[in-house]
C-alpha cells in the first residue's frame, strides 16, 4: 500500500489553493472586522447618550466577553472552543438601546439572537454559524405584582423564579402557573407555551398572558392594541426568536389554596415498577384538575447490592391537603399504595423547591440565575414526543432496557399526564396545538459533565436510537414535539430563504395546522425574515405563493 505523505501532496496546485485559502480566509476576516466597526460606529451614532452605550457592548477583545457570553449558557454541549461566537453582546438597559441594535444589525448584515434566559435546548440564543449580535434581555427584568387586580407585568429577562419570589412576598394565594426550573427565563419560556405544574388547572403559561409589549424589525414598540390580536397570538406559544422581541408580558395571576400537597414514591424495576408506569398510563390524565403528575425513569445503583436498577419517581402535586389527596389516590390508584408519609404539606412557593429537587435551600435560591437545576446535567440533548394511546408493558420494558445502556448513567425519561384544563383549550387558542387527545408527554434527556464533550455525539446517538425505538408508540403523522424542548433534528431552515415545504417539515410537528396562521403572520409583520434562526418560522416570499410551493 502506497502511503501519501503531506509533503508530497504539496504540488504547484495546492500552493496555490493555499494561497487563494489564505487570501479568502484574510479577506473575509477583514470584511467581518469591518462590518463589525461599522456595527459598533453605527451604535454610538444611534444612541443618544453614547457613552452609555458604550458600557453595555461587549466585543470580542473585551475583558469580560467571554463571562457575560458564558453567564446564561444553561447547556454546555455549546461551551467548546469551536462553537460559533457572536461578534458582539448587546445587554440593553432601555429601550432605545433594543432600537439601536436593531437598526444597526439590520444595516451591517449582521443577524440577531435575542437572550432572555439562556436555555434554549439546542443553544439558538446565543449560537450561530453566520455573524450575528446577542441581544441579552438580562437588564430587563423589572416585575410589578398588582395582588388586588390579580395581575403582574414581568420584563423577558426575569427568570421564573423571580417572578414567583415577587408573587409569594405579596400574596400566598395567588401564583403564576409555569415550571419548577426556577432559572428559566420568562422570554423564552413564555414564547413557547410553558408547562409546570399547575397547567391541568390552569393551562399553560401562554394561556394566562393577557397583554405584552414587543418590538419589531422597524423599532416600533406595541402593545396588544397596536399589534393587533394575530400577532399577539402568534408570541403566545410560536416559539421564540421569530416575530420580534418581546419586552415585557402582562399576566393574569390564579388563585391558589395556602397549602397545597407534594408526594414522591419511587419504585424500582423489581418492585414492579413497570407494572405501575403501565397501569399510570390509564389513570393520571384522568386525576382531578387540581392535581399534577409525573413519572421520571432513571438508572440508579440498587441500595441493597449496588447493582445497577432504574427506579421510577411517581411525582404528584396536588392544590389541596393531604387528607383529601391520600384517600383520592388509594381509590384511583390503590396500586401506587401512596400513603401520608409520602407526602408534604406545604405552601406553593416551598412547592416549587421540593419538586425542583432543592428543599433545603432558603427561597433566595430562586433569584440566582446561575444555579445548576439537579434536575438537569450541565450538557445535555433532548427531544420530545407526546402519547394518545397507552404504551404496552413489553414496549416499556423495551425503553427500560435502553437506560440499562453506557451511555444512559446520566439519561432520564419523564412522564407528565395531560387532561384537565388541557383538554378543555381549543387547539387554535395559542399556536401551541397539543391539548385534547393526549395522555402525556414525554421528555427523553441524556447528559454529562461539560469535561465529557469530546464524547457528546455517543451520548446523542444514544437518544436518537431510544426515540426511533419509541416511533411505533407515540403520536404520528406528525410525530408531535415540544417547541420548548426544541430538537434540531427534526428539521431545520436553510442559511438564508427556507421554502415553506421544508419548514413545514419541522412546523407541523410543532404547531400542527397552527403552522400556516403562523407563517401569515410572520409575513406579514417581519416580511424581510430579520428575526430568523435554525427553526424559526419563516415568512410566505412572493415567489413561492405563485408557485404554490
Ligand atoms: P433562551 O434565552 O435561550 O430563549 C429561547 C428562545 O426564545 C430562543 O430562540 C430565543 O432567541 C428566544 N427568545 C428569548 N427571549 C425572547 C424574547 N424576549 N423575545 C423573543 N424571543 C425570545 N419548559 C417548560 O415548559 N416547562 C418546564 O418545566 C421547563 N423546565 C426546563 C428546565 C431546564 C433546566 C431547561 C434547560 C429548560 C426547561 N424548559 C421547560 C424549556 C424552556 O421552557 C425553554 O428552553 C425556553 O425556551 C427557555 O427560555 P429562556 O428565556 O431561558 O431561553
Amino acid at each position: 500500500m502506497h502511503k501519501i505523505s503531506f509533503k508530497k501532496m504539496k504540488s504547484p496546485h495546492f500552493l496555490v489553493f493555499s494561497f487563494l485559502f489564505a487570501a479568502f480566509f484574510s479577506l473575509s476576516w477583514a470584511t467581518s472586522a469591518h462590518t463589525h466597526e461599522s456595527f459598533l460606529h453605527c451604535l454610538s451614532l444611534h444612541s443618544e447618550d453614547s457613552s452609555f452605550i458604550s458600557k453595555i457592548i461587549y466585543a470580542q477583545n473585551n475583558s469580560s466577553y467571554s463571562s457575560v457570553l458564558e453567564f446564561s449558557m444553561h447547556n454546555l454541549r455549546f461551551s467548546t472552543p469551536t462553537t460559533p461566537k457572536p461578534q458582539v453582546i448587546i445587554t440593553p438597559f432601555y429601550e432605545s438601546h433594543l432600537q439601536a441594535t436593531i437598526y444597526c444589525s439590520k444595516k451591517h448584515g449582521l443577524q440577531v439572537r435575542t437572550r432572555s434566559g439562556g436555555h434554549d435546548f439546542e443553544g439558538i440564543s446565543y449560537v450561530s454559524k453566520v455573524s450575528f449580535v446577542i441581544i441579552d434581555l438580562i437588564n430587563f427584568r423589572s416585575i410589578d405584582i398588582d395582588v388586588e387586580n390579580k395581575v403582574a407585568w414581568v420584563q423577558s429577562g426575569a427568570i421564573l423564579g423571580e417572578l414567583y419570589y415577587r408573587i409569594a412576598k405579596k400574596s400566598n394565594t395567588l401564583a403564576f402557573p409555569a415550571g419548577v426550573c426556577h432559572t428559566v427565563g420568562v422570554g423564552g419560556y413564555f414564547s413557547g407555551g410553558g408547562y409546570g405544574l399547575l397547567f391541568r388547572k390552569y393551562g399553560l403559561a401562554a394561556d394566562n398572558i393577557i397583554d405584552a409589549q414587543f418590538i419589531d424589525v422597524n423599532g416600533r414598540i406595541l402593545d396588544r392594541k397596536a399589534m393587533g390580536e394575530d400577532l399577539f397570538w402568534a408570541i403566545r406559544g410560536g416559539g421564540g426568536g421569530s416575530f420580534g422581541i418581546v419586552i415585557a408580558w402582562k399576566l393574569k395571576l390564579v388563585p391558589i389554596p395556602a397549602t397545597v400537597t407534594g408526594c414522591i414514591v419511587s419504585k424500582t424495576l423489581e418492585q414492579n415498577a413497570i407494572k405501575l408506569v403501565h397501569r399510570w398510563q390509564y389513570i393520571a390524565h384522568k386525576l382531578p384538575d387540581e392535581t399534577y403528575s409525573s413519572v421520571a425513569l432513571r438508572r440508579v445503583n440498587s441500595s441493597q447490592d449496588g447493582k445497577k436498577t432504574v427506579l421510577a419517581s411517581f411525582r404528584l402535586f396536588f392544590l389541596g391537603g393531604v387528607d383529601e389527596l391520600v384517600p383520592l389516590m388509594q381509590e384511583r390508584f390503590s396500586e401506587l399504595g401512596l400513603v401520608k408519609e409520602d407526602c408534604t404539606e406545604m405552601s406553593w412557593i416551598e412547592s416549587i423547591l421540593y419538586f425542583g429537587q432543592i428543599r433545603n435551600k432558603s427561597l433566595d435560591v430562586l433569584l440566582d440565575r446561575t444555579f445548576q437545576s439537579p434536575l438537569f446535567s450541565p450538557a445535555f440533548k433532548a427531544k420530545s414526543d407526546y402519547v394518545k394511546e397507552p404504551v404496552p408493558e413489553i414496549a416499556l420494558e423495551g425503553l427500560w432496557s435502553k437506560l440499562y445502556e453506557e451511555e444512559a448513567k446520566s439519561a432520564g425519561v419523564l412522564f407528565v399526564a395531560y387532561g384537565g384544563e388541557m383538554d378543555e383549550i381549543p387547539e387554535t387558542a395559542t399556536p401551541f396545538p397539543h391539548r385534547a387527545g393526549n395522555l402525556y408527554k414525554i421528555l427523553y434527556a441524556v447528559g454529562w459533565q461539560k469535561e465529557d464533550n469530546k464524547n457528546s455525539q455517543r451520548y446523542v446517538s444514544w437518544i436518537r436510537r431510544v426515540y426511533s425505538y419509541m416511533s411505533s408508540f407515540v403520536s404520528k403523522s406528525p410525530r408531535e414535539a415540544y417547541i420548548n424542548y426544541r430538537d434540531l433534528d427534526i428539521g431545520t431552515n436553510n442559511k438564508d430563504n427556507t421554502s415553506y415545504a421544508q419548514a413545514s417539515v419541522w412546523g407541523h410537528k410543532y404547531f400542527k395546522n397552527n403552522f400556516d396562521k403562523l407563517i401569515s403572520v410572520k409575513t406579514m409583520i417581519d416580511p424581510e425574515n430579520f428575526f430568523r434562526h435554525e427553526q424559526s418560522i419563516p415568512p410566505l416570499l412572493s415567489r413561492w405563493k405563485k408557485r404554490g410551493n
